[in-house]
């Protein structure tokens, strides 16, 4: 009888248990598993310069990230901050503990992974290449010899630079300031990701986006890498909003043709 009273006790413990842990993740950082940088905020590092995924509206940063992370957030029981820093800050801001996720269509590499965790994947990315119309670039190959431009610390940059030599790559801050150096003739080229790409040339009259694409990649959240316990929230809240609709119908609202 004893025994039989103390496995009751035993499950209602278990029960209880469960009914918090269910109740935690979804009310913020106070009893919750993880623990963020500030509590019970999320802390989005980014560089707001590459649309569609994050941009400027007034003085507001919009996108496909912003709006991510804000589900993300809404999730969690976070009240979302985004932080707007030079593209190569971000990891750093991640690893040394002052921004809780980086999420700035960032692809995912063997060599980041060095210093950060990345979440789930949520969207995939292409490495193309922008040039004048009539261009005699017709090929990712014909960038042998050229200029080429890109945005500093981008797996653009990585890549042109294997490929075609560090004395051939110009690095810019912002993806944009290498579009103004190929319209002013500058560069030949500007290796950029497809989407940002589309955008530029929307834009500016007189580019192309070449046919050929250079490299396939996977954007995901860059997280510090001692906290898996945010890790494994992050995952959680993805997949919820991957089930349910909610990234697909972020993704649409920008990239409507996807
Ligand atoms: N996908 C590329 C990379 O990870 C470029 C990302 C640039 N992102 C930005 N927000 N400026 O290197």
């Amino acid at each position: 009888m004893k025994k039989k009273i103390l496995s009751l006790a035993l499950i209602a413990v278990c029960m209880l248990g469960l009914v918090a842990c269910g109740s935690g993740s979804a009310s913020g950082d106070s009893d919750a598993a993880f623990t963020t940088v500030n509590k019970g905020v999320l802390t989005m590092a980014t560089n707001a310069y590459f649309p569609p995924y994050e941009y400027y509206e007034g003085s507001e940063v919009v996108g496909i990230d912003a709006e991510i992370a804000k589900a993300v957030a809404d999730k969690l029981g976070l009240t979302l901050k985004i932080e707007d820093m030079e593209f190569d800050s971000i990891i750093t801001a991640v690893s040394a503990g002052k921004a809780d996720m980086g999420l700035a269509g960032m692809t995912v590499t063997e060599e980041r992974k060095q210093n950060v965790n990345f979440s789930d994947t949520y969207a995939t990315g292409v490495q193309v290449v922008i040039v004048p119309e009539g261009s005699d670039i017709k090929t990712v190959d014909d960038l042998q010899g050229k200029k080429i431009g890109v945005q500093l610390a981008t797996t653009g940059d990585i890549y042109c630079c294997d490929d075609f030599g560090t004395e051939n790559v110009e690095e810019y801050n912002k993806g944009n300031d290498a579009v103004m150096a190929l319209l002013s003739g500058k560069i030949d080229a500007v290796v950029i990701d497809n989407e940002p790409a589309k955008s530029y040339v929307a834009v500016n009259p007189g580019l192309v986006i070449l046919d050929t694409e250079y490299v396939t990649e996977e954007y995901a959240a860059a997280l510090n890498k001692e906290n898996t316990a945010l890790l494994e929230a992050v995952n959680g809240a993805l997949a919820e909003l991957k089930a349910d609709g909610t990234l697909d119908a972020i993704i649409q609202k920008y990239i409507p043709a996807n």
